[in-house]
């Protein structure tokens, strides 16, 4: 299949982007990289030996997109374009609004006029808001989200529903990632924040590298063993082949499934700082601070439907996130701008 990946050049679409190639898919990439580098094209091919093409372009201009859909003989779009920094969504919340469902819109019209029936799209477990139960099944409530940047994911689900609904053709699959972490074990692509990482993972690789002095550590008065936050680690991947499944389940299937994408486990803050330190054998000092708010005390999948229906079964444990990102980090101690 040939597969659009728009916002192909940041994190997760980095990834998409070896796995897709590796299994025998052809792959163009569309980004306006406000986010990401051009140089991950590069990088991209020396992991792959394959020059993608790529069109820089913004998702949210439809002759710039429509150029693609006659350009390229597109099978299904895997839509990762976005912006994603929760705090910052909160302090901007129109940007955020704009761009997020600007692109999602543009590229819902256009794909219906090219006859592109098939669209995959990153969700975001911040779409569950406060879990009632865990772990959060796709059944789970999802109808509030605690900022704009969550509030754009369940508007364009909802979009997405809507369109697939007033189409028969349409093939829509939401795909819920947790907590993303880790990077291609070539140290090749990886996590590329601007300025101080919100994240807990590029935190403490920049603590480790001593590009930063400490770890300040959200809280230790949750209702968890040790008191930090738990959440559902899954390497990037791991979540990459999450994506190459579900674009060859769209082939064979149309209408609207959900699909919950982490690896089912739940780590606090602590656990994962001891994991770090005890893999790559380095100090990471911490100290706790207050809670950040919007916070929640725990977050972890139930991802037993994607093991049934797309046959994902994420296999890289927590020592492989750890290693993984470290060494992304000592070959890129200045991310994609070095
Ligand atoms: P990223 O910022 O690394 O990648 C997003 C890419 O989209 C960037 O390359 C950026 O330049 C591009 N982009 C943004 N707006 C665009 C536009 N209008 N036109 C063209 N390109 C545009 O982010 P990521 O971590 O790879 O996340 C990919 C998707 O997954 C995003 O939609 C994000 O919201 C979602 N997601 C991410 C996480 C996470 O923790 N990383 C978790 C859940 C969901
Ligand atoms: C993880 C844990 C923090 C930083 C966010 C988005 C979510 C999704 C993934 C896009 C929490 C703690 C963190 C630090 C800390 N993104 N922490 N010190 O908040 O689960 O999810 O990213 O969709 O929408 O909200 O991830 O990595 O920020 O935090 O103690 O410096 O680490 O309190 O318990 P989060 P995170």
């Amino acid at each position: 299949m040939k597969i659009l990946l728009t916002g192909g050049a940041g994190y997760i679409g980095s990834h998409t982007a070896v796995e897709l190639l590796s299994r025998g898919h052809q792959v163009v990439i569309a980004d306006n990289f406000c986010n990401s580098h051009v140089c991950v094209l590069n990088r991209l091919k020396q992991i792959t030996g394959v020059e993608i093409p790529c069109c820089q372009i913004d998702i949210a201009d439809p002759c710039a997109v429509g150029k693609v859909f006659q350009q390229q003989q597109i099978d299904a779009v895997v839509h990762f374009a976005g912006l994603k920094a929760v705090g910052e969504s909160v302090s901007h919340p129109l940007p955020y609004y704009r761009n997020n469902l600007d692109a999602t819109l543009t590229l819902l019209e256009q794909m219906k006029k090219h006859h592109v029936t098939r669209i995959i799209f990153s969700s975001s477990a911040t779409v569950y808001g406060m879990a009632r139960s865990l772990p959060l099944t796709e059944e789970s409530e999802a109808d509030w989200c605690s900022n704009p940047y969550g509030w754009t994911k369940l508007m364009s689900e909802q979009i997405l529903k809507d369109a697939a609904a007033a189409d028969p053709a349409l093939s829509v699959l939401l795909l819920r990632y947790f907590n993303p972490v880790g990077a291609h074990p070539s140290g090749l692509i990886g996590e590329c924040p601007n300025g101080v990482p919100n994240n807990l993972f590029p935190y403490i690789t920049q603590v480790a590298a001593g590009k930063l002095p400490c770890l300040s550590v959200f809280g230790d008065d949750y209702p968890t063993p040790d008191g930090t936050g738990i959440r559902d680690y899954i390497h990037v991947s791991d979540l990459a082949l999450g994506h190459v499944a579900a674009v060859e389940y769209s082939l064979n299937h149309t209408g609207v499934e959900v699909f919950n994408l982490g690896s089912g486990t739940g780590y606090s803050v602590l656990e994962m700082v001891h994991a770090f330190e005890r893999v790559n054998q380095v100090r990471i000092p911490w100290r706790i601070v207050p809670r950040r708010p919007g916070d929640i005390a725990i977050c972890y999948a139930d991802i037993s439907k994607a093991g049934k229906v797309l046959d994902w079964h994420p296999k890289r444990t927590l020592e492989d996130m750890c290693r993984d990102s470290w060494r992304w980090q000592i070959n890129n101690p200045e991310g994609y701008a070095g």
